[in-house]
Order: C-alpha cells, then sequence, then structure tokens
C-alpha cells in the first residue's frame, strides 16, 4: 500500500484578509468619464482628456471582509456570468448595501472591453431613472488595489418574482398578480420615457419588497439596458444576441435592434408565467427561441380556465410576433392592466357539519 499523502495544510493557514495586489494581471484602461475602454498601455482618454483607470482582467477572486471605497463586502448572493452580486455595509455606518462586482471569464479584449461598457452603462442607466419601481444606485467605482469595478445598490428586504412565483397559487391571488404587473408596467414607463431597453426583463429580476400595503416592486439589473442616443455605447453592443430565452422577443431573438416592444414582449412572458404558473413556450435555449419565432403562444386560459377573459386577450397581444401588433407603450398596457375586472375574494366556505 502506498504511503498516505500528506493532507494539505490548509486549517494551520491564517486566511489572507487582504487581497493581494494584482500587479501581474492582465489589464485595460477605463475612461471614467465615458467609460470608453482603451489597451494597457493608454494613460489618458483621446475624446475627453480624463486619466484612465485600470480595470483588470480577471481581479482575484473577492473575499468577506474585503474593502472596496466606502463598502466592506459580507456574503455572497449570487454568481452571473458577467457580474457577481454581494451584500455588503458602508463601514461608516454599517448600512446595508448591495455589491455587484464586474468579472470575466476571457482575455478577449473585444470582450472584455464590452463587458466593461456593459457593467458601467448599468450604472448611467439606473442613475439617470430615479424611480419608485427601480433600484436606487447610490455609486460605482474602481479598487485602485485589485482593479475592481463596482456598482453600489440600496439593499432591499423581501424576494425576487422569481422566489414569489415559486410560492404563489395563481390566479387565486389575481389581485396582487395585477397589481405587481401594473407596477412594473409603471416602473418601465419611467425606464422607456428616458430613452432605455431594459432588455432582460425577467422574474429573476423583479424584486419585491414586502410592505404593509403588500408588494412593492423594484425593477433590477440594467447590465443589458440599451440606451438610445449614445452612439459609441450603442456600438458596442455589436451584433449579439441578448437577454434570456425564455423571454426574448422574436426580434430579439434574430439580433435585431430592440425597442420597447421587446420589453413589452419580456413583460407579457412574465405575465403568461405569473398567472397561469408556466412558461409559453419550453425546452431547449434553442426550442424557446425557436418557438419565440415561429409558434403561436398557447391561449393562457387553456393552462388557467378561470383567468378573465381581458386577462388573456392582454397577455397574448403582448405576446404577438410583430411588434407593432403589441401594446405601443408600457403607458397603455398599465391602463389595460388597470382595466382588467377583478373578482371580489372568494367567501371562505362554512365548515361542512358532516365531516368530523
Ligand atoms: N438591491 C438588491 N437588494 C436585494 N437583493 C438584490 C439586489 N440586487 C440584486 N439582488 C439579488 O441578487 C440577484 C442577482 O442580481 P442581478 O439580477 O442584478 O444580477 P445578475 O448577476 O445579472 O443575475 P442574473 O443574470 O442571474 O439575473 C437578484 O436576483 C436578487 O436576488
Ligand atoms: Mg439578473
Amino acid at each position: 500500500m502506498s504511503p498516505k499523502k500528506p493532507e494539505p495544510p490548509f486549517g494551520k493557514t491564517r486566511p489572507c484578509t487582504r487581497p493581494p495586489v494584482a500587479a501581474a494581471q492582465p489589464y485595460l484602461r477605463l475612461c471614467p468619464a465615458c467609460h470608453r475602454t482603451y489597451p494597457a498601455g493608454d494613460a489618458v482618454c483621446e475624446q475627453d482628456g480624463c486619466r484612465l483607470h485600470r480595470v483588470c482582467f480577471a481581479p482575484l477572486g473577492p473575499q468577506p471582509g474585503q474593502v472596496l471605497g466606502d463598502f466592506e463586502l459580507v456574503s455572497r448572493l449570487s454568481l452571473g456570468v458577467s457580474s457577481e452580486v454581494w451584500e455588503g455595509v458602508r463601514r461608516a455606518d454599517g448600512y446595508p448595501v448591495i455589491l455587484k462586482l464586474l468579472r470575466f471569464f476571457t482575455h478577449d479584449m473585444d470582450a472584455v472591453a464590452d463587458l466593461c461598457s456593459r457593467f458601467f452603462r448599468e450604472a448611467a442607466a439606473v442613475s439617470a431613472i430615479g424611480h419608485p419601481h427601480i433600484v436606487s444606485l447610490l455609486g460605482h467605482g474602481l479598487d485602485t488595489g485589485t482593479g475592481q469595478a463596482y456598482l453600489v445598490f440600496e439593499r432591499l428586504a423581501g424576494r425576487t418574482l422569481q422566489e414569489a412565483l415559486r410560492a404563489w397559487r395563481m390566479p387565486r391571488d389575481l389581485a396582487t398578480g395585477l397589481d405587481v404587473a401594473r407596477q412594473i408596467a409603471s416602473g418601465m414607463e419611467q425606464v422607456h420615457r428616458l430613452g432605455i431597453i431594459h432588455r432582460d426583463l425577467k422574474p429573476s429580476n423583479v424584486f419585491l419588497e414586502d410592505t404593509a400595503a403588500g408588494p412593492h416592486v423594484k425593477i433590477l439589473d440594467f447590465g443589458l439596458a440599451k440606451i438610445r442616443n449614445t452612439p459609441h455605447l450603442a456600438t458596442l453592443t455589436r451584433d449579439m444576441m441578448y437577454g434570456t430565452p425564455a423571454y426574448l422577443a422574436p426580434e430579439q431573438a434574430r439580433g435585431e435592434e430592440p425597442g420597447e416592444a421587446a420589453d413589452v414582449y419580456g413583460l407579457g412572458v412574465m405575465l403568461f408565467e405569473m398567472f397561469t404558473g408556466k412558461l409559453p413556450f419550453f425546452g431547449t435555449p434553442m426550442q424557446m427561441i425557436a418557438a419565440h419565432l415561429q409558434k403561436p403562444p398557447p391561449d393562457p386560459r387553456r393552462h388557467k380556465p378561470g383567468l378573465p377573459r381581458e386577462l388573456s386577450d392582454l397577455i397574448l397581444r403582448c405576446l404577438e410576433k410583430s411588434g407593432s401588433r403589441r401594446y405601443p407603450d408600457m403607458a397603455s398596457l398599465g391602463a389595460a392592466l388597470a382595466a382588467v375586472p377583478t373578482p371580489p375574494p372568494a367567501p371562505i366556505p362554512d365548515p361542512d357539519p358532516d365531516q368530523p
């Protein structure tokens, strides 16, 4: 028998509380003002003369306790493709925040530049909105020690619509569902008014705060948002298809420039899911994309026969293949939602006297 390999002395080492300075890591330069990206050697933005900041391609793994500017990381909430989301606190007063950290899986310069600009575009998009149904951005920055780029948001108490949908039984809770839908449409009305297209509306990007008056909607995650009239940023979104297959508008699936109608479609898929408990199309990502392009959506009343006809017609109108046949804007979709009749809550039946 071969001698037992000695265990690595993990238990004996003390965790490093300070992240190593990433001197040898590959990096690019970013203009803090216009968010153009430059190769490593450049020092000044050719557009506005600002001194460029360094952003690392692969910042070393963030750790609990790590300090980024005025904030400290506490625990990681989620790990996405291009960013990770952490709970954190403001060091001065312990105020709870959410920190979104940029991460890269590639050394492809074009892809990195694209990700970086998208990340800071989220900052620009969210800070411009300022609406009760949109998450508030408290700040953004670049840590000079590690080159870590981060966004800071208010920390919300509650759960995402995705988590809520697992717990809800629709359409028994029709009134709550309609209220949530109207709040999403109201937030999106303001987003569109500012010329921003979200492009990734889905239940995990809608947060429901717990309030005494019921769930209060905050729309999250403008990482894929498209901002009109920003030619430099618009060119960075090249010919790629962005979004999530289950919620993708046909024009997004074709790689066309998505407009407000794409968000109306995304909200339509969410409404279908909220009120029937099912997605209109499911299967592999490729099957879902093909269905969004070609297949008529099923009538929501086939899944939930008790659904008001007005609501099922409204959902189907959002899911029209052609954007011009959908609601022309979020305001008219919000008005249609407000007009859906909600039956009074069903009376609780008296206990059956024959039952023990
Ligand atoms: N301000 C916030 N308050 C509380 N929780 C939040 C907040 N922002 C994000 N979260 C939580 O973190 C999750 C991921 O956030 P977000 O959608 O912004 O990032 P993401 O990396 O793009 O995730 P994904 O791509 O999976 O949608 C959310 O679904 C939510 O559970
Ligand atoms: Mg998200």
